[in-house]
């Protein structure tokens, strides 16, 4: 008798940079501690931490509270079964965990290839600590690449874009193509219900300058450059057997630090309530 073929799985096997991802997130996930209040970042990398926590709450009965940096990871959430809680509600937040399109080796961020920039910062800096998710890809010597997202108000919009023509060449970018964010046939419109402009860099000089006056124009609500806000970045690797992390911090010692192992608390949400 012949035997039968092996069966396939049918399931596509996951790319180099999805194991990256996932190797990121669920060693960023070993640094989170019973009792904590945690950002809960957005994209693809940060649904693998999101999908990772659910397990760990599911299985091992870690009590977290989440705060959702969009729409889409606090549905993502809710179904892993992470209690979800508003900003607000949390107040200050113990860590957040979140992915980048670009780091450089200041840890300086470019954010909001999501368009979720917006949300990520106000979350990022009601945190503790932030630990940045990366596949090798993220990492560059020069920040500018990825197009910087800026989030701006409807209202005025064009006369936004012409505040930052404006600074681009003060700052002495020159003219820079600045795109208007779609989503397929349609403007993309952010969680808070604003556009979003893409700025077509190609390499960043100065971010804190840059950062600065693009936030100064009336119309503008948020940059997608995050700066001296990661204290670590995690970057995964998917190549051989997989797993594989390096860890960048902020400052020496940071991560052990985060390591640290926290008292157990009887009733750490009381003051949330249910
Ligand atoms: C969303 C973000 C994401 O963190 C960033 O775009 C990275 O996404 P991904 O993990 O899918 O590569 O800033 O606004």
């Amino acid at each position: 008798m012949t035997s039968s073929p092996p069966r396939q799985s049918g399931a596509a096997q996951p790319s180099a940079a999805d194991r990256a991802k996932q190797a990121a997130a669920e060693r960023a996930c070993a640094f989170v501690q019973d009792g904590m209040r945690l950002g809960l970042g957005t994209g693809s990398t940060a649904a693998f931490m999101v999908r990772r926590l659910g397990q760990r709450v599911r299985e091992e009965g870690l009590r977290v509270v989440g705060v959702p940096t969009s729409s889409r990871t606090a549905a993502l959430a809710r179904d892993e079964g992470i209690r979800v809680v508003t900003l607000d509600q949390a107040g200050w937040l113990d860590l957040t965990i979140d992915g980048a399109d670009e780091f450089d080796a200041d840890l300086t961020l470019i954010k909001g290839g999501g368009g979720a920039h917006l949300q990520e910062k106000v979350v990022a800096a009601a945190s503790e600590r932030m630990i940045v998710i990366s596949d090798p890809a993220k990492r560059v010597a020069r920040l500018g690449a990825f197009p910087l997202p800026v989030e701006a108000l409807h209202f005025g919009l064009a006369s936004s874009e012409r505040h930052i023509a404006r600074v681009l060449d003060h700052l002495g970018y020159g003219e820079r193509p600045v795109t208007r964010r779609m989503a397929g046939e349609r403007p993309f419109i952010s969680d808070e219900g604003n556009a979003i402009l893409d700025l077509h860099l190609g390499a960043i000089t100065d971010a804190a300058a840059l950062a600065d006056a693009l936030n100064q124009i009336p119309g503008v609500v948020e940059n997608g450059l995050f700066i001296e806000m990661a204290d670590l970045v995690i970057v995964g690797h998917g190549d051989g057997e997989g797993g594989r992390c390096e860890l960048i911090e902020a400052h020496p010692g940071l991560a052990e630090a985060m390591a640290r192992p926290r008292p157990r608390q009887e009733d750490p949400f009381a003051a949330i309530g249910e």
